[in-house]
């Protein structure tokens, strides 16, 4: 029997690709043991070519979730990826609509091993184009550096799509972790008290962090905050790039040394060459300051009052543009 029905399908290696194909294999009930799929350079003119797709009455509905893992399985390397997209599609309309929630079933560890991609970076989770809502939303899936295994969650930033303002630090604390908003604990405590005192709205600006999850050590109960390598910076960065992409905000504020270096480069001193403003690709204002938990960090009082001092400084600045 081999062979007998054995279709070869042709296929631009993209999801897209995929999905055309898929489509009409489905329509005419081939069942994926009798497909066999190969690639062609995208340009090529595929064998098969899916008419446009109106849903007939009663269509099969695909969860939104498959839709979300398959494109990223179908960025993966792996050759065949396109036959486990198929088989666990086809398992998903012809035998369990919940099949995805059935992690020990091998077809579904396989699908979600190709869409983990862990340790290439976040750009194959970040959808192209995309406003804030949707960047959360995906970002909230995040497996591009192993940061994500130990956290609790992906906190990525916070404010309106229309900010003026955008302030990035360094990656969320325990606080942060927990509650998945930015500048939530003690250092957000000092951050919310400076920009009260330059009379800045926190409502109204966009706060974020170059990393999205906490990296810590844990210490007996507690989680202490570990600085991310560059690798974890670099990995993360896309979506950094995505939230400045989505706002183009008028001022960017550096809160510390990694967000400055991310923003203007390794060669940037801190403590030089903050409080000044410039133009970057991202904003025509862009200014670094000091991150608040320096201010924590100061030896004795009269030092925290002179490092609160300068944020204070250079946060007037911002407020007054
Ligand atoms: N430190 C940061 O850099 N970001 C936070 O969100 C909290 C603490
Ligand atoms: Fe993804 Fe960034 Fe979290 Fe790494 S730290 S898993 S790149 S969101």
């Amino acid at each position: 029997m081999v062979g007998a029905a054995m279709r070869t399908v042709e296929i631009a290696p993209t999801f897209e690709g995929w999905q055309a194909a898929a489509r009409t294999l489905l329509r005419e009930g081939v069942p994926p043991a009798d497909v066999r799929w190969r690639e062609i350079a995208t340009g090529q003119q595929p064998s098969l070519i899916a008419e446009p797709v109106t849903p007939a009455p009663g269509a099969v509905r695909v969860p939104r979730q498959f839709l979300d893992i398959a494109r990223l399985a179908a960025s993966a390397s792996d050759p065949a990826r396109w036959q486990v997209l198929y088989e666990i599609l086809w398992r998903l309309l012809h035998e369990n609509h919940d099949l995805l929630k059935t992690d020990a079933d091998p077809g579904v560890r396989r699908l979600n091993a190709l869409a983990k991609r862990e340790g290439e970076g976040a750009a194959p989770f970040v959808p192209p184009g995309a406003g804030l809502a949707e960047l959360r939303a995906a970002a909230a899936r995040c497996t591009g550096c192993e940061l994500y295994r130990h956290a609790t969650q992906t906190v990525f930033g916070r404010g309106p799509a229309d900010a003026r303002i955008v302030l990035v630090g360094e990656q969320p604390g325990d606080q942060e972790d927990l509650k998945g908003a930015p500048f939530v604990g003690p250092a957000g405590g000092v951050f919310d008290r400076a920009l009260t005192e330059v009379g800045l709205d926190r409502e109204r600006l966009y706060v974020t962090n170059v990393v999205k999850h906490f990296k810590f050590v844990e210490r007996g109960k507690r989680r202490i905050h570990q600085t991310p390598r560059m690798s974890e910076l670099t990995a993360c960065r896309p979506w950094l790039e995505a939230e400045l992409a989505a706002i183009k905000p008028g001022v960017l504020v550096c809160l510390g040394a990694t967000a400055a270096h991310a923003i203007f480069g390794p060669d940037f001193r801190l403590m030089q060459d903050r409080g000044r403003f410039a133009a970057t690709r991202w904003a025509p204002r862009t200014i670094a300051t000091l991150h608040p938990s320096a201010v924590l960090r100061g030896e004795d009082e009269a030092q925290q009052a002179r490092l609160y001092g300068i944020l204070l400084e250079d946060l007037r600045l911002v407020a007054g543009v």
